[in-house]
């Protein structure tokens, strides 16, 4: 009998990907020419958009927003950067990505949270990829703001097509996760579902907290394994993590990636995902990050299918959305 191997995959789903870390040097050239921004030369720019292989830590990998950041301070560019950045995901077989950014980064022109929301709604309305929006909290911004992002999420929260989550983002080791208990326990009376950067920069704690609080997700997850009862909880709870694994080994959210806990969260039953976090600042892509656990890790094709299932099941969507996707995936007649 011929044995036909299962290919591996080559369209793909992004969980995990931050707006402003996905704004590569030909999309900050477009940006910057539309606002009569000056701009470095080619290779000072991309030394600017990118992170250095000697990256300590995640606070140092927060530092190559400015630049994305400084770009996105109107309404015209944060919509063009939505357009251009699903663009570039659809040409690279993305099929769905949840799209997030922090409303209150992008207020230091004038623009309003609201502007900056509507803004990247307007831009997910022309993307070629299916998608949904992911408001983040931010670490260390003002009670006042992260509310005002709170308001917002409720105002627009919608089940498929539009704000259909909350998140927390920057820099957790400098903010602890139970800093922000407030916030999402509002969201959660509210209906909000949320997920939660946590266990990158701080320990295991910070994931507990996080699923204590109530996060449908957990953003990255990478330091939960120190607390072997927490692994156990995150997959009796089937709470989906999304890891990053070219962030996370920028960040060095391990201290070495022989020690990324990647394969025993799967063999130990958490419905893990792949994705980028913020592909451009870190050159990759979710096929690259998908190649790199192939080699690396030793994922199969049968576990990516597994894996792209889970991301179909923690996808911030509807039923419907959800059968959509599996069938762009080419996965609608798979029992996993
Ligand atoms: N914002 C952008 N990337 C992030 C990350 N990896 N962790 C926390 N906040 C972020
Ligand atoms: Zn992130």
């Amino acid at each position: 009998m011929k044995v036909t191997s299962l290919p591996f995959a080559d369209r793909f789903t992004d969980l995990h990907l931050h707006l402003d870390g996905a704004v590569t040097p030909a999309i900050a050239k477009q940006l910057a020419d539309m606002q009569d921004i000056p701009l470095p030369p080619d290779d000072e720019l991309e030394k600017l958009l990118t992170v250095s292989p000697d990256c300590r830590d995640l606070n140092e990998f927060l530092s190559c927003f400015s630049l994305p950041q400084k770009l996105l301070q109107n309404y015209a560019a944060l919509t063009e950067c939505t357009c251009l950045v699903t663009s570039g995901l659809a040409s690279q077989q993305v099929v769905y990505a949840e799209l997030r950014f922090a409303p209150q980064l992008h207020c230091i022109d004038g623009m309003s949270q609201e502007d900056a929301v509507r803004a990247v709604l307007e831009g997910l309305e022309k993307s070629p990829v299916r998608g949904n929006i992911i408001l983040c909290f931010m670490r260390g911004g003002s009670i006042e703001d992260n509310t005002e992002t709170l308001r917002l999420a409720k105002k627009y929260l919608t089940a498929d097509g539009g704000v259909t989550a909350l998140d927390l983002a920057g820099a957790e080791a400098l903010f602890p996760t139970a800093d922000y208990r407030g916030l999402f326990e509002e969201a959660r009376r509210l209906g909000i579902p949320f997920t939660i950067h946590a266990g990158e920069a701080d320990g295991a704690h910070s994931v507990r907290e996080a699923i204590e609080m109530g996060a449908c997700r957990i953003g990255h997850g990478v330091r939960t394994f120190e607390d072997d009862a927490l692994v156990s909880l995150a997959a009796e709870r089937g709470i989906p993590f999304e890891m990053c694994p070219t962030s996370n080994r920028i960040t060095r959210a391990v201290a070495d990636m022989e020690n990324y806990p990647f394969n025993d969260y799967i063999a130990r039953g958490i419905p893990v995902t792949i994705n980028t976090d913020d592909p451009a600042i870190e050159r990759t892509t979710i096929a690259v990050e998908y190649r790199y656990m192939e080699e690396v890790f030793g994922l199969t094709a049968q576990q990516e299918r597994v894996l792209l299932a889970n991301s179909i099941e923690a996808a911030f969507t509807t039923d419907r959305g959800r059968a959509d996707i599996k069938r762009s995936l080419g996965l609608d007649s798979e029992v996993l």
